[in-house]
């Protein structure tokens, strides 16, 4: 068994294969054991800081129950309501709030702020999105497809489709590379992640067995794969201005039904790290779509709605495998 106690999770790179498959698998036997209401509390006593300088649906419910269900408490610091970002710097919030807590999560801007944290604040730091990183979601998501696809996850195939280079993108990239996965990076190439970590990824997969590929070619990218991957074509904390580039690099990249036909098999499910554009009814979208004249973005409606669509499954899976990070590094 893999030993993760007292250990941050900023960026997956920092972990090797088994310790992620140790996660992955912890969360499993923590879905089971809510399900069968055998779950044991490893949390109580515990207090645990949830930062959230950009907003939060998924992450911040999944690290309260995941919490609640433990027995541990948690404090939320959201985007405005604290002096993170304004007149405390990262490094005095870090040495204070670990005088109070066992662990932090950390929603931010750039990944250094979480790295900064973790160095100064002497507890585990768990990062909950950063510009560059998302790697609380790559759980769900290879939790996720391993529930749905019955083969080794090293045997899976999926196309992430749009922003590749993309805090999403080059998770996704990474998790694959360390588990031996076949991924395929399908966007344009303005967009592509960061070549010195498509260099490292390549490195990581000499070792894993992973297949990266990127490419612009829509026939290319799905061919055979079991899972299609999107999110938004404009990330938290982008300027406004960036829309109008990115729907003119990306509208081609919408997953439709005939993307989905694309990918030659009847078995191809489609995952979303959510929250996704795939109609009007919000605020925020229709804006966006009256704004640029627009008739869809990442996603039509019609594949979102689809029996191949496993984006709920996939939100749920935040709670389990956030819990076993919790579990892992402050566990009793
Ligand atoms: N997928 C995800 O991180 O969602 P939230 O922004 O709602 O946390
Ligand atoms: N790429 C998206 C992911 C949201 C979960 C963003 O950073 O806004």
């Amino acid at each position: 068994p893999q030993n993760l106690h007292g250990r941050s999770f900023l960026k997956l790179l920092d972990f090797s294969p088994d310790e992620l498959r140790f996660l992955l698998r912890l969360g499993a036997s923590l879905k089971e054991a809510k399900a069968t209401g055998t779950e044991k509390q490893l949390l109580k006593g515990k207090n645990i800081a949830l930062i959230f300088e950009k907003d939060s649906t998924r992450t911040r419910s999944a690290f309260e129950v995941a919490a609640f269900d433990q027995g541990a408490h948690v404090t939320y610091l959201g985007p405005s309501g604290s002096h993170i970002g304004t007149k405390e710097t990262m490094k005095d919030t870090a040495r204070v709030l670990g005088r109070f807590y066992d662990a932090i999560e950390y929603r931010g801007f750039g990944q250094a702020d979480a790295e900064v944290l973790a160095q100064f604040a002497g507890v585990p730091v768990y990062n909950g999105l950063t510009d560059e990183f998302h790697p609380t979601q790559i759980l769900a998501d290879l939790m996720t497809m391993r529930e749905y696809t019955h083969k080794h996850l090293s045997d899976i195939s999926f196309c992430f489709i749009g922003d590749t280079g993309s805090n999403m993108g080059t998770s996704l990239m990474v998790g694959a590379a360390l588990i031996g996965m076949d991924i395929r990076l399908c966007g344009p190439q303005s967009l592509w992640p960061d070549q010195a970590l498509v260099d490292q990824c390549h490195k990581l997969a000499e070792t894993s067995g992973a297949r990266i590929t990127r490419t612009e070619k829509l026939a290319e990218g799905v061919e055979g794969c079991d899972y299609i991957y999107t999110d938004v074509w404009v990330s938290m904390g982008e300027p406004e201005e960036v829309w109008a580039e990115r729907i003119a690099l990306l509208s081609p990249y919408t997953v439709t039904r005939e993307v989905l036909a694309l990918t030659g098999t009847p078995h191809t499910k489609f995952l979303h790290c959510l929250p996704a554009f795939h109609n009007r009814d919000t605020d925020t979208g229709e804006k966006i779509f009256q704004t640029y004249g627009i008739d869809c973005m990442e996603v039509t409606d019609e594949v979102f709605e689809s029996p191949a669509s496993v984006v709920f499954d996939q939100a749920e899976n935040r709670l389990h495998s956030i819990k076993a990070v919790l579990v892992a590094t402050i566990g009793a």
